[in-house]
C-alpha cells in the first residue's frame, strides 16, 4: 500500500518583501508577502519554509520555519500566510515590518492535487484544527465547490476573526471545546458526524495530529475518502534529515516534507509516528 509517487517540483529560493501584517485574532496574523519569483504555490497543502531576519540578523542565527500556502494571487505577486507566534521564528515573522526582506524556500511537499488532480470540481468537507486552517482557503479560493468548512479551536477566544473568515470561507461550521467566541460548543468532529449523516463527502483537513487520528474511522465508517494536510517536526524539508518520518498502515515510513504533508488518512499509522 503506498502514496502516489511524490511528483517532482522544483523550490524556489527567493527573498519577498512584507507587502503587510494584519492581526486576525487573538495571537493569530495573515502575513502577506510580494514575491520575487512567480511559482506553483497553488496546490492545497503545499508549505514554503520562511525565515525573517529580525531586527539584527547576526544576533538570530535561526533555521527557517514551514508554513502552509494560505492564499496566492499570481496576478499580483502575493502570497499569505496564517501564523500562530509560538516561539522565536514565528516571532520574529509576526513582529516584521513593511517591507521587510523574509528569505523564502518553497513550494515544498505535495498538495492535494497530487491525489486527486481533479480537486477543483469536487465538493469537499474540510476540517480544520486551530492554524490548521491555513491551506484551507487556498482550496476554497480556487474549488467550484460546494464546500463546507467546520473549523474548531480548543479555546472560543482563539477563533480567527469572524469577518475574514466568512470573506473565504462562505460556508463555515465554528466551535470551540469552551463555547466561548463566535462559536458553538463542541469538537468539529461532532459537527462532521452530523453532515455526513445527510450526505457523503470526501474529508480534506488539517490540524493537530490527535484530530487527523479521530478522522480516519469517521471516514471509514461512512465510506468516504479523508486526505490530511500532516505536521510533524521538520527540520530540513527537503527530504535528508528524516526527521518527519511517519509510518503507514503497511509498516512502510514516509517522509511528510516529500511525501506529503497531504497523504491518504486511511493509509496512515495514527498509532505510530
Ligand atoms: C508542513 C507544516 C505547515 C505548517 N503550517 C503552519 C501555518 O500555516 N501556520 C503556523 O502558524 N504554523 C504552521 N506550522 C507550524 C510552524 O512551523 C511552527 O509553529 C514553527 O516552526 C515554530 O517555530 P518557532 O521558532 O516559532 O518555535 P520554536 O521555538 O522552534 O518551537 C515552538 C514549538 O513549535 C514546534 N516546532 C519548532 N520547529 C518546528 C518545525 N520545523 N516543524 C514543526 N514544528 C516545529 C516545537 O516542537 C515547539 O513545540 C506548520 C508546520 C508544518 C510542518
Ligand atoms: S524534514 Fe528533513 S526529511 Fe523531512
Amino acid at each position: 500500500m503506498t502514496q502516489n509517487p511524490t511528483l517532482t517540483r522544483r523550490p524556489i529560493s527567493q527573498t519577498a518583501k512584507v507587502l503587510s501584517l494584519t492581526p486576525r485574532g487573538k495571537n493569530l496574523y495573515q502575513l502577506t508577502l510580494k514575491l520575487a519569483t512567480l511559482g506553483p504555490f497553488a496546490d492545497p497543502g503545499l508549505f514554503a519554509r520562511l525565515r525573517s531576519w529580525g531586527p539584527a540578523p547576526a544576533a538570530y542565527p535561526l533555521l527557517d520555519r514551514p508554513f502552509s500556502i494560505h492564499r496566492y494571487r499570481p496576478n499580483q505577486g502575493e502570497l499569505d500566510f496564517l501564523i500562530r507566534p509560538v516561539g522565536l521564528g514565528t516571532n520574529l515573522l509576526t513582529q516584521c515590518r513593511l517591507g521587510d526582506p523574509i528569505q523564502l524556500l518553497g513550494p515544498l511537499g505535495q498538495g492535494l492535487g497530487n491525489l486527486i488532480p481533479d480537486y477543483k470540481n469536487r465538493p469537499f468537507y474540510l476540517v480544520a484544527g486551530g492554524v490548521g486552517l491555513a491551506p484551507m482557503a487556498n482550496l476554497i479560493d480556487q474549488s467550484k465547490g460546494p464546500n463546507h468548512l467546520f473549523y474548531g479551536e480548543r479555546e472560543g477566544q482563539s477563533l480567527i476573526d469572524k469577518a475574514y473568515l466568512t470573506s473565504f470561507a462562505p460556508n463555515f461550521t465554528a466551535v470551540s471545546e469552551d463555547g466561548l467566541g463566535y462559536g458553538e460548543k463542541g469538537l468539529v468532529t461532532q459537527s462532521l458526524k452530523a453532515a455526513l449523516e445527510r450526505e457523503r463527502r470526501t474529508i480534506f483537513a488539517c490540524g493537530p495530529q490527535g484530530l487527523l487520528a479521530a478522522l480516519a474511522p469517521l471516514a471509514r465508517s461512512y465510506g468516504v475518502n479523508c486526505y490530511v494536510a500532516a505536521e510533524a517536526y521538520m527540520a530540513c524539508g527537503l527530504g535528508v534529515c528524516l526527521s518527519c518520518g511517519h509510518y503507514l498502515v503497511d509498516g512502510s515510513r514516509i517522509r511528510l516534507c516529500q511525501d506529503g504533508p497531504v497523504v491518504d488518512g486511511l493509509l496512515m499509522d495514527w498509532e505510530k509516528s
